[in-house]
């Protein structure tokens, strides 16, 4: 057995006795993305040109200075990304700590009751069986894109590990909500071939995806780095296009049906679920929000005249291809709802997301035709909503977003 004096002798260091490897000043830095690259006088652009780094900069990447809060940089930082503090983006870690509060599991949610409606060849309408399942169609997929966009495509050239350590839990959320739509498709026993592929063979959900697809595709790509106005401006679009359009949009039609279901004792398994997807996407969508205006406020460069007409053309493309959504899974009123009270919706919705990120209302005076949406967000009034099983799933930490 080793003696104090020998496990810890100082003449003699080990590797471990730190817990950290055993650096020696001849080893290159450690790195982990581009931003951490071993330090050099001049860094490559995108194009091939070379830019001079920094000398604060290029310090800060030396194995040799501490990461001073001051120095972070949400794109194109060149403090260590492995070094969780000093925080900067304090709003990200709270985020963070929220989603974790609110951390739930598909299976716990009993599917009993909707099941026996499910095969009760009177237990639901024609329209309401192809409400679900275009819905489900649509779900089914998009969070596996949603997942791969934050793993493969944005991690990657965000350089705050405060805001990584968010895309990590949201990476894992959305692969918790493509569970809980195959946990629904399972339960029900659908064709599972016919839903996971709606997204090629239903056109309307086929011209969501592709519209969002070469959002994906652009900072996917392994020549794709940040570092010009340009590439940092397809960055910045795709945040937008992902935060605002796909989970602050693209999701609403379905929400909000599977929702109105439950709210008329249908399909309450189901629509609890989506309850808490809902939570899931909004904090989702809020963190992105934070992200984008950070970054125009670290890079007010980029938000131009030019920048700002072709978001605006995006958000007028995306609210048109959901309404077309809706057309698609409600060719007639059902359950109280129809296509058309859904055009106010969207509407509302984009506004409220253009100006989110400092873009003027895109349809002036829109209200909202469905205040109990805003309810269900939150769980906390609305407490065992669905009557399935018990209420406030939080594990802890405070529910609060708008
Ligand atoms: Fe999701
Ligand atoms: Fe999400």
């Amino acid at each position: 057995m080793l003696t104090w004096d020998e496990e810890v002798k100082p003449s003699s260091p080990s590797p471990l006795a730190s817990g950290l490897p055993n650096r020696s000043m001849e080893l290159p830095p450690l790195s982990a993305t581009p931003a951490m690259q071993p330090v050099a006088a001049t860094r490559t652009l995108n194009d091939g040109a070379t830019a001079p780094v920094a000398p604060a900069a290029s310090a800060a990447a030396s194995s040799t200075r501490r990461v001073t809060a001051a120095d972070k940089r949400i794109i194109n930082g060149q403090t260590d990304v492995n070094q969780l503090v000093p925080f900067k983006y304090k709003w990200a870690w709270e985020k963070y700590l929220a989603t974790c509060a609110n951390h739930w599991m598909p299976q716990e949610v009993n599917m009993t009751r909707d099941i026996a409606l499910w095969k009760d060849p009177n237990g639901l309408t024609d329209d309401e069986r192809r409400l679900i399942m275009r819905n489900l169609g649509f779900f089914v997929t998009a969070d596996s894109l949603a997942a791969n966009n934050i793993v493969l495509g944005t991690y990657r050239h965000i350089t705050a590990p405060e805001c990584r350590q968010f895309l990590l839990r949201q990476a894992f959320e959305e692969a918790i909500h493509t569970h809980a739509y195959q946990y629904i498709v399972e339960s029900l026993g659908l064709d599972e071939g016919e839903i996971f592929n709606a997204y090629h063979e239903v056109k309307s959900i086929r011209d969501k995806d592709e519209f969002l697809i070469p959002f994906i595709d652009a900072i996917m790509d392994p020549n794709f780095h940040t570092g010009t106005l340009q590439t940092d401006q397809t960055l910045l679009k795709s945040l937008i296009v992902f935060a605002c359009l796909m989970e602050g949009l693209f999701f609403y039609v379905g929400f909000t049906q599977i929702l109105a279901l439950g709210r008329q004792n249908k399909m309450t398994g189901a629509a609890e679920q989506y309850q808490y997807i809902l939570r899931d996407e909004s904090m989702h969508c809020n963190f992105g929000i934070d992200l984008i205006n950070q970054i125009k406020l670290e890079n007010p460069q980029l938000w131009t005249a030019e920048f700002k007409e072709e978001i605006k053309a995006l958000f007028m493309q995306a609210v048109e291809l959901e309404y077309r959504y809706a057309e698609d899974t409600m060719p007639r009123g059902v359950l109280g709802l129809n296509a058309s009270m859904f055009k106010g919706y969207l509407r509302y919705i984009a506004n409220r997301r253009a100006t989110q990120i400092g873009l003027e209302a895109l349809f002036p005076n829109e209200e909202n035709p469905f205040p109990w949406m805003s309810e269900m967000i939150d769980l906390k009034k609305e407490r065992n909503f669905f009557e399935t099983r018990v209420i406030e799933y939080q594990s802890g930490g405070a529910l609060s977003w708008d």
